[in-house]
C-alpha cells in the first residue's frame, strides 16, 4: 500500500492519483512562497518548471511576478490535466506553456532561462548531478536554479515515502552534486525542508 502512495507521488494516475493531487494542491503552497520569495522574477524574465504537478506554483507565481513566459515539464498526464485546467486564462494569455515529457529524455528546446526550479521533485531522480548539469545548459549565464526538498531525516519519518521510490538526498550530497555539475555559487537553508539557491 505505501509503496503504490509513493508511486503516486512519483507519477499521480487514476483515482489515487486524484486524491494525492488534492492533497499535493493543499500541502505545497508554504514551500512555493518562498521559492518564488527567492526567485525574485523580475518583469519580463523566462521561467521553468521541472514537475509542476497540480499547477499551485504557477498559480501563486502571476499573483506576485510577472514574469515574460512560464513554460512548465511534467510526465503525469493527469497533472497536465489538473494544471491545465487551474492555469486556463494564463494559458490562453501565452504567459504559461505547460508540456506534457519525462525531464529525463526531453528534448527542450528553449534555452538562456533566467530561473529553473523545482518543488518536491529530485527525489525521483538518481543521478543527481546527469540532471544538474542538464539543467545548467538550460540556463543562461548567471541563471539561477533553485529546489525544494525535504529532508532525508523528514521523509524518513513519513511512512509512504518507499526507498524503492524516493531518493532520500542528504543535503550536504545535493550541494556537492550542483558544484560538481559547475554552478558557482550555491547556498541553501532550512524552513520545514532545504530551499538551495545555485547559481550558473
Ligand atoms: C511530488 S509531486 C510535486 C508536484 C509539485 N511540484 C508540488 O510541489 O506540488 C512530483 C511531480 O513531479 C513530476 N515528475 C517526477 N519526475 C519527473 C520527471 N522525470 N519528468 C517530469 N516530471 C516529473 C510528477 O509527475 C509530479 O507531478
Amino acid at each position: 500500500m505505501f509503496y503504490k502512495v509513493a508511486q503516486q507521488f512519483k507519477k499521480p494516475s487514476g483515482l489515487l492519483g486524484r486524491f494525492i493531487s488534492n492533497i499535493m494542491s493543499k500541502g505545497t503552497k508554504p514551500a512555493y512562497d518562498i521559492l518564488i520569495a527567492e526567485m525574485n522574477i523580475q518583469p519580463g524574465e523566462k521561467i521553468f518548471e521541472i514537475g509542476y504537478g497540480p499547477g499551485v506554483g504557477i498559480r501563486e507565481i502571476f499573483k506576485s511576478a510577472n514574469p515574460g513566459m512560464y513554460y512548465g515539464l511534467d510526465y503525469s498526464d493527469l497533472m497536465f490535466e489538473k494544471a491545465s485546467r487551474m492555469n486556463q486564462k494564463l494559458i490562453a494569455a501565452r504567459k504559461v506553456q505547460l508540456m506534457l515529457g519525462d525531464f529525463l529524455t526531453a528534448e527542450i528546446s528553449e534555452r538562456e532561462f533566467d530561473r529553473v526550479f523545482c518543488s518536491n521533485v529530485v527525489y525521483f531522480w538518481k543521478d543527481l548531478v546527469v540532471l544538474f548539469s542538464k539543467i545548467r545548459t538550460l540556463l543562461k549565464d548567471s541563471g539561477k536554479f533553485l529546489f525544494f526538498m525535504e529532508s532525508k531525516e523528514d521523509l524518513d519519518r513519513q511512512r509512504f515515502t518507499d526507498d524503492d521510490v524516493f531518493n532520500k538526498h542528504s543535503i550536504e550530497k545535493a550541494v556537492a552534486d550542483l558544484k560538481l555539475a559547475g554552478f558557482s555559487e550555491v547556498r541553501h537553508f532550512y524552513n520545514r525542508g532545504y530551499f538551495v539557491v545555485a547559481v550558473k
